[in-house]
């Protein structure tokens, strides 16, 4: 029986290598007779604990790479090691294992269900992955809540909640799995800047436990929290910078 009291977000069950190695990832879109290379070749290790910002221009393929790393999309070309697997011809039930249990989802547009409480918009992903019962799901979600001090807003929908209140519900949600990576595609876009602060400073408080986080940004204000700063350009990496 797991304490939910002391969440441990463990970096994984393979922490001797690196949490995801990405060998000339492509992403290729067929528009009639044009080819979309979303991912051109890209190149990257991505080690446990680590906080990397991805910079870039509108459309230089930063989202189809967080959606690649998040088991959403599937490459068309390349290799991708997650956690010491291969998962580049993975079967689409392992996928979903890895979507469910291993990454966690933070989006500008917060993405949290209308019709559902704080409380139960952060049970969701448990009841996803199916690998625990709903009193612990429970125990688990007013912690993470806990965690991004929302505790006072258990039963609110997220429309009676503000921006900023309802991303750091979004953070809550993002973690309660334990996943080993957390990714976040323009987490602070619509926020003000105390707000963006807040944010950071829990993304922050994350690493502390070992999670790895990866997020995109257009603010180099905001990339600049992270160790390591990626700046893509046409589907490729085209810098690569730790802080
Ligand atoms: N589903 C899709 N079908 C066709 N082209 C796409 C699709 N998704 C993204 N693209 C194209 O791939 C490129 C990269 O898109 P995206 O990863 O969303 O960029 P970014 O997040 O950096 O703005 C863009 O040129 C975009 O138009
Ligand atoms: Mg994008």
């Amino acid at each position: 029986m797991t304490d939910s009291r002391s969440i441990s977000f463990a970096a994984g069950p393979r922490e001797s290598v690196p949490l995801a190695v990405l060998r000339d990832v492509r992403k290729t879109y067929v528009m009639g007779d044009e080819q979309v290379h979303a991912l051109d070749g890209v190149n990257l290790t991505i080690d446990h604990g680590d906080f990397l910002a991805i910079l870039g221009p509108s459309g230089s393929g930063k989202s189809t790479m967080m959606h690649i790393l998040g088991f959403m999309d599937k490459a068309t070309g390349g290799e991708i090691i997650f956690e010491g697997e291969d998962v580049s011809r993975i079967s689409a039930a392992r996928r979903a294992w890895y979507r469910a249990n291993r990454v966690g989802f933070i989006f500008q547009a917060f993405n949290l269900l209308p019709r559902l409480s704080v409380l139960e918009n952060v049970i969701l992903p448990m009841r996803y992955s199916r690998e625990c019962d709903m009193r612990e799901a429970t125990a688990r979600a007013e912690h993470a809540i806990e965690r991004v001090g929302m505790t006072h807003r258990l039963h609110h929908r997220p429309s009676q909640l503000s921006g900023g209140e309802r991303q750091r519900v979004a953070i809550a949600r993002s973690m309660v799995n334990r996943p080993g990576i957390i990714l976040a595609d323009e987490p602070t876009g619509n926020l003000d800047s105390k707000n963006v602060g807040r944010i950071l400073e829990l993304l922050e408080s994350l690493l502390v436990e070992g999670l790895t986080v990866i997020m995109v940004t257009h603010d180099l204000g905001v990339a600049e929290h992270a160790r390591r700063v990626i700046a893509m350009r046409d589907g490729k990496i085209q810098e690569d910078r730790r802080r």
